[in-house]
Order: C-alpha cells, then sequence, then structure tokens
C-alpha cells in the first residue's frame, strides 16, 4: 500500500471524485421515488436518512480508532503514510457525504413532520450539532496527521472516541423513545 504521495493522492481524488458521482445518483433515485410515489416518500425519506446516520456514525467510531494507531507510527514510515490515506478517504469518501444526506433528509422530515418544536426533537438536533463539531474537529486533526503536526496523545484520541458513541446514544434514545 505504501504508494509513493502522488499516486495516492491521485486515487484520493477518484475516491472523492466516486463520493459525488454516488451522492448524483442519489439524487436521482431519490427525485425518481419522489415523483412515483409522492404519498409514500416520507418513509423512503426517513429510511435514507437511518442509512445516512448509520454510516456517518461508523466513520465517527473508527477514525479516532486510525488516530489511536497512527500515534504509534512513526512520522515518515510507510505506516504512518497508510494511515494518512485510510483517514483522508474516510473522511471524504464516507463521513462528509453521509453527515450531509443525515442533515438534508433529517430536516426534511422534521419540516414535514412538523415536529421542530417538540423537546425530544430540539435535544436530538443539539446532539446532532454537538456530533457535527465533532466531525469538524476529527476533520482539522486528518489534516493534522496528514501534515504530520498532529501533538495529541493516543490517551487524548482513546477519550475522545468516546464522544461520538455517547451522542449517538443520546441521539437514537431521543427519537425512538421520546421521553419528553
Ligand atoms: C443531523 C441532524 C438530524 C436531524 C435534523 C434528524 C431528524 C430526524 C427526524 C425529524 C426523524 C423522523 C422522526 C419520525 O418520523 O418518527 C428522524 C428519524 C431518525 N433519526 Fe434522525 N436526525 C438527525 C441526525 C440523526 C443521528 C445523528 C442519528 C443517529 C445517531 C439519527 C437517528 C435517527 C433514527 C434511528 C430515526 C428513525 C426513528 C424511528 O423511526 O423511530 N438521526 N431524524
Amino acid at each position: 500500500m505504501a504508494d509513493d504521495p502522488e499516486t495516492m493522492k491521485a486515487s484520493g481524488r477518484r475516491a472523492g471524485k466516486r463520493a459525488v458521482v454516488a451522492l448524483g445518483i442519489l439524487g436521482l433515485l431519490v427525485a425518481a421515488i419522489f415523483l412515483a410515489n409522492p404519498e409514500g416518500f416520507y418513509l423512503w425519506a426517513k429510511a435514507i436518512h437511518v442509512i445516512a446516520v448509520i454510516s456517518w456514525m461508523a466513520g465517527m467510531l473508527y477514525l479516532p480508532r486510525l488516530f489511536i494507531y497512527h500515534c504509534e507510527a512513526e512520522r515518515g514510515s510507510a505506516q504512518s503514510e497508510t494511515f494518512k490515506v485510510m483517514e483522508r478517504r474516510l473522511l471524504r469518501v464516507i463521513i462528509n457525504p453521509a453527515m450531509t444526506v443525515a442533515w438534508v433528509f433529517g430536516l426534511w422530515l422534521a419540516w414535514h413532520a412538523g415536529v421542530y418544536l417538540e423537546y425530544w426533537f430540539l435535544l436530538k438536533l443539539a446532539g446532532a450539532l454537538v456530533m457535527s463539531g465533532a466531525h469538524g474537529y476529527f476533520s482539522s486533526a486528518v489534516r493534522a496527521f496528514g501534515e504530520d503536526r498532529n501533538e495529541k496523545t493516543e490517551r487524548h484520541w482513546r477519550l475522545v472516541n468516546e464522544i461520538p458513541t455517547v451522542l449517538m446514544i443520546l441521539i437514537v434514545v431521543m427519537v425512538v423513545v421520546r421521553p419528553f
């Protein structure tokens, strides 16, 4: 896997392009479903929302794990360069598109169901906003590792790894149980 940086960058760009094409195809599919069955579209939208949040959460739980192992790899080593590619692709090809789709369909669902003033939804939204903040922090860490300037310790990333887990539990309980 330890290709030269230029080859890795090029394959990263190709992966990014594939993510954009995938989002384009999803857009066309959603438009077709909406036109074919506008009454039943709400459940399709919710299914797409849940698929997107599963992908987003998978990435948010895995990326800090990569940071933990990356802290153990020597800077400039083949292993460190491989972690850079894995982190960048996970972020660009999975986490970023999944978060975008989760927000777009989530906000549409909230608007369509008229739930945006309900307490369970406001607490869920607060959890999703903090999750998006963690997303931003992870994005800056991918850049820092990519430029060999990460100063955070393995212990730091182990602690940070718990944040998406706790938020995910809170968010799912709010939307499924609706305790408030
Ligand atoms: C990013 C901002 C988000 C917004 C605006 C949002 C909004 C919504 C809305 C309005 C619903 C539909 C409720 C219904 O019809 O019953 C929903 C369903 C759902 N959301 Fe989200 N959501 C977001 C993020 C998330 C995240 C991060 C997770 C998981 C970690 C999540 C998990 C779910 C689940 C599991 C359902 C289906 C619940 C059910 O059918 O019982 N959402 N979301």
